[in-house]
């Protein structure tokens, strides 16, 4: 495993080394140098620094050039406009460091050099609930970042903060126990679904009859209240009962996760309950610290820049007046687990941006009570899927889309397109396949986005072979398996004597780029950068394959160089798809 230094860092050392000799007296001056449609790369930074040493800009460049003398790297180097350098690198310098990069697993991608631990907040649905296109974001888009930064090297340790506490527990469990056959399996009447549908369909049907129940008898009110209660202190039979609803329910999560292809492992899953036993604690600290002081009973955090519409501040309420814990508490206590437990260094939180006030002030008040350090914690915060009526989406009926039924309707779609282009598909074939163009093609609609920005949920533009879409990228990939198939299927030597067309220049550039990419990926948070690049190699892979015949080029070096650029191609298309979640199957 050997990382590769990419043309951008050969370059950038080259004419830093160039600058400084021109001018000893700049010391460590920056090129400023990035990728140029005039030349390969363009250098700026020779102007900035001519003005700082007060020297004629155009000579000082003249200078640089001139100790500049191709070689094997750089094979044109000119000045332009009032001092830019632009800078053309050699043919075989491409298909050199390309070749340094397929020699590699990973493609000449280097580790991070001081790895930290990071705690990610991702997939938290709720129990006793459907889960929801906000769910969808926070899944796909944590998923993704993990990927992105167990690639690296980071160690990364997965919290599924699940909604599986709370008042609605007690209504739910005091139905229960009133009602005790109403989890059994053999009244349940779904069936042909899967074993998570029939789950939720109980949960369901649990959930309208005690809503109905606790809405309409004060009686069944008290009870429930009472049996939140007997929960949070540990009761036996309310905890056996608790259990049996959070179980059916994540029977009913590990099937969403199965059919959109991510690893949830249970381990991970550590819901608002695991807390519990810390509330007191956070609650005691906070009150002795002055953090928190008790406002009309209850126990809040204010803070100078958070008002309301009419003026007055909103606290963070930690323990409301009647002594029950919320949502805040166990934050809090998450905070105190994650950085003091698990010794994270940095803490992400993957969540709609909605909640965008409560992180806010749960980041502030673990800052103000010493539990978190300054800027170790950041919320994701993503923006909100859209129906075609750009209002957020819902069904006809104002209710909120499963999350399952798009997803089926995904595989649906792309069964269709997948059965189009089916040549000699199996039923079976067809059905795998379409799985992998469906759910690939919600991901990427998803994360190719930027995620503070919301989008609409269009399954037409999702699925389409032509446009920003996963099924283009999938097509690209299967389309490389298929030439280097008909190539006999050993790994192409590369021949760096061969000179270049200008699309395989261009291809081989962008290649070169893909590790950079990563490490911008990885530090932003910004999956939609890795998309966008995919995308774009795939573009340039197209535009190769129009205009470079590969298995017919003019010699039989020509057609290993040419294979050799088709499979490095592939390889770093299907890299980063899968860090994406994305699947590139071998042929479609
Ligand atoms: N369960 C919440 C919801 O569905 C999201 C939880 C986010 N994570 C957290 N640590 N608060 O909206």
């Amino acid at each position: 495993m050997a990382s590769v230094p990419s043309l951008a860092a050969s370059v950038h050392q080259r004419v830093a080394d160039a600058l400084s000799a021109a001018l000893p007296e700049a010391g460590a001056a920056d090129p400023l140098l990035r990728r140029s449609d005039r030349a390969d790369f363009q250098a700026n930074g020779v102007l900035g620094l001519a003005k700082k040493l007060k020297s004629n800009p155009r000579e000082l460049a003249a200078k640089v050039v001139a100790s500049l003398s191709a070689g094997e790297l750089i094979a044109g180097i000119e000045v332009s406009g009032p001092g830019f350098l632009n800078i053309t690198v050699s043919d075989e310098a491409i298909t050199s460091t390309l070749a340094a990069r397929a020699a590699d697993d990973r493609l000449g991608v280097p580790y991070a050099a001081t790895p930290g631990t990071t705690v990610i907040d991702y997939s938290q649905p709720n129990v006793a609930k459907e889960m929801h296109v906000g769910h969808l974001r926070s899944t796909v888009i944590g998923d993704a970042i993990v990927q992105i930064l167990e690639h690296r090297g980071e160690n990364v340790v997965r919290r599924h903060h699940i909604g599986d506490w709370g008042t609605q527990f007690g209504m739910l469990i005091q139905y229960l126990v009133e009602h005790p056959h109403e989890l059994d399996h053999e009244s349940d009447a779904a069936g042909g679904d899967g074993e998570g549908e029939a789950a939720m369909a109980r949960l369901n049907r649990l959930y309208k009859a005690s809503r109905a129940l606790f809405d309409s008898d004060e009686e069944f009110k008290d009870r429930a209240r009472r049996r939140v209660v007997d929960l949070q202190a540990g009761d036996r039979e309310t905890r056996d009962l608790w259990h049996k609803i959070v179980d059916e329910s994540k029977i009913y999560f590990q099937d969403v996760y199965d059919k959109l292809d991510v690893e949830i492992l249970d381990a991970d899953v550590v819901g608002e309950s695991a807390y519990n036993d810390d509330l007191q604690t956070v609650v005691k600290d906070l009150e002795e610290s002055g953090v928190a002081v008790r406002s009309e009973g209850a126990l809040c955090v204010f803070f100078d820049d958070v008002k309301g519409p009419d003026g007055n501040p909103v606290p963070l309420i930690v323990q409301k007046s009647d002594g029950g814990f919320g949502y805040a508490a166990t934050d809090l206590a998450a905070v105190r687990d994650r950085v003091g437990t698990l010794k994270a260094d940095t803490l992400l939180y993957v969540v709609d941006a909605r909640q965008a006030l409560h992180f806010k002030m749960v980041f502030e008040t673990a800052r103000r009570a010493g539990w978190l350090p300054e800027g170790a914690a950041r919320q994701l915060a993503f923006g909100t899927v859209l129906g075609k009526d750009g209002k957020p989406f819902k069904t006809r009926e104002g209710e909120t889309v499963r999350l399952v039924d798009l997803l089926d309707e995904a595989i649906g779609r792309a069964a269709a397109v997948v059965r189009e282009k089916a040549q000699d598909l199996t039923e079976q074939e067809i059905a795998e396949r379409a799985a992998q163009v469906g759910i690939g093609a919600v991901k990427y609609a998803d994360l190719s986005t930027s995620m503070t920005r919301d989008y609409v949920f269009d399954l037409d533009r999702m699925v389409s072979l032509n446009g920003d879409t996963s099924v283009y990228l999938q097509y690209a990939h299967a389309r490389i398996q298929s030439i280097l198939r008909k190539a006999g299927g050993t790994r192409p030597a590369a021949h760096p004597e061969l000179p270049l067309a200008p699309a395989e220049r261009a291809l081989g550039l962008h290649l070169d780029e893909f590790s950079a990419t990563l490490e911008g990926v990885a530090e932003t948070y910004e999956p939609h950068k890795l998309a966008s690049y995919l995308f774009q190699l795939a573009s340039l892979y197209t535009t190769f394959y129009d205009q470079c015949p590969v298995l017919k080029a003019e010699s039989p070096a020509a057609v290993e160089n040419r294979l050799f650029l088709c499979d490095v191609t592939a390889r770093t298309l299907r890299q980063g798809m899968s860090l994406l979640g994305i699947r590139a199957p071998e042929r479609l």
